[in-house]
């Protein structure tokens, strides 16, 4: 009889194919490597742009302004940057849970909250997207923000966002996506793969982190796949709006 053929799950890491369960090893070598400049890059490679997307993101968090509790989960918030604008806009009752697969950006991210003041409104914990460590219900609102595309298993990270989330619940999850305006698209072609790995290269000392990232978006499912990929996972109402020509895209569901 014919041995069955040994089946092995593969993905992307960037432009490459590798065995699924490496993914999730090279992806922590990326975070661990640009750690320490994480928050300066993003301001270089973006020119400040990233803070505007970040905003729009609270914005539709819309944290109340009173001592009502509040329970946002924010899935690989990595140096805490949706925790403390979110944290900043909400009222006494807020609180964020930002939780990340890798230690070397929650250590970056715990030392910000002190610096800030926020040590009380704002928690980190290590866990992985794909096997959040909360139990059902229990959050008003989960976002990931630029988080996703490096989950190596993205139906299950949406399954565990809609699973802690309570009934009648909000996801956000703000991305990179596909620009789709003539003229544009080629521009950032070029600023993407020749400007930014080069930036990495020089600001981080990681050229290769910067090339991955960049590769990444590219791999990232479009909107109305990702949308369906939401969907699936059980989310309502769902929705999605593009900014800056396409570069982000803010996607939205609700638990219901
Ligand atoms: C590009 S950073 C985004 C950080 C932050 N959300 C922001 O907007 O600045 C991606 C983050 O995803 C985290 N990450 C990657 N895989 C993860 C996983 N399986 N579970 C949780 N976090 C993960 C990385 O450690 C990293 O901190």
């Amino acid at each position: 009889m014919a041995k069955p053929r040994e089946t092995r799950e593969e993905t992307h890491f960037g432009y490459e194919t590798v065995p699924l369960a490496d993914k999730q090893g090279m992806v922590d070598d990326v975070f661990h490597s640009v750690a320490r400049r994480y928050d300066l890059m993003n301001d270089l490679m973006s020119g400040g742009l990233h803070r505007a997307w970040k905003d729009a993101l609270v914005t539709a968090v819309h944290p109340p302004k009173s001592d009502r509790p509040f329970a946002l989960l924010d899935v690989a918030g990595g140096t805490g940057d949706i925790a403390f604008r979110v944290a900043e806009a909400g009222g006494t009752g807020t609180r964020v849970t930002v939780c990340d697969i890798n230690t070397d950006m929650l250590e970056v991210g715990e030392k910000r909250a002190h610096e800030r003041g926020l040590d009380d409104r704002v928690s980190f914990a290590q866990g992985n997207a794909e096997e959040l460590p909360y139990a059902d219900k229990s959050f008003d609102c989960v976002t990931i923000a630029f988080g996703i595309r490096n989950v190596p298993r993205i139906d299950r990270a949406l399954s565990e966002a809609h699973r802690v989330l309570r009934l009648g619940g909000h996801f956000l999850c703000l991305e990179f996506s596909s620009v789709d305006v003539p003229g544009l698209d080629a521009l950032y072609e070029l600023y993407s793969f020749r400007v930014i790995p080069r930036i990495g290269q020089v600001v981080a000392g990681d050229r290769e982190a910067y090339q991955y990232l960049v590769e990444s978006i590219r791999k990232f499912p479009k909107p109305k796949v990702f949308a369906a990929m939401m969907d699936e996972a059980g989310f309502r109402r769902v929705s999605y709006r593009a900014m800056t020509g396409g570069v982000v895209a803010l996607h939205s569901g609700w638990k219901l």
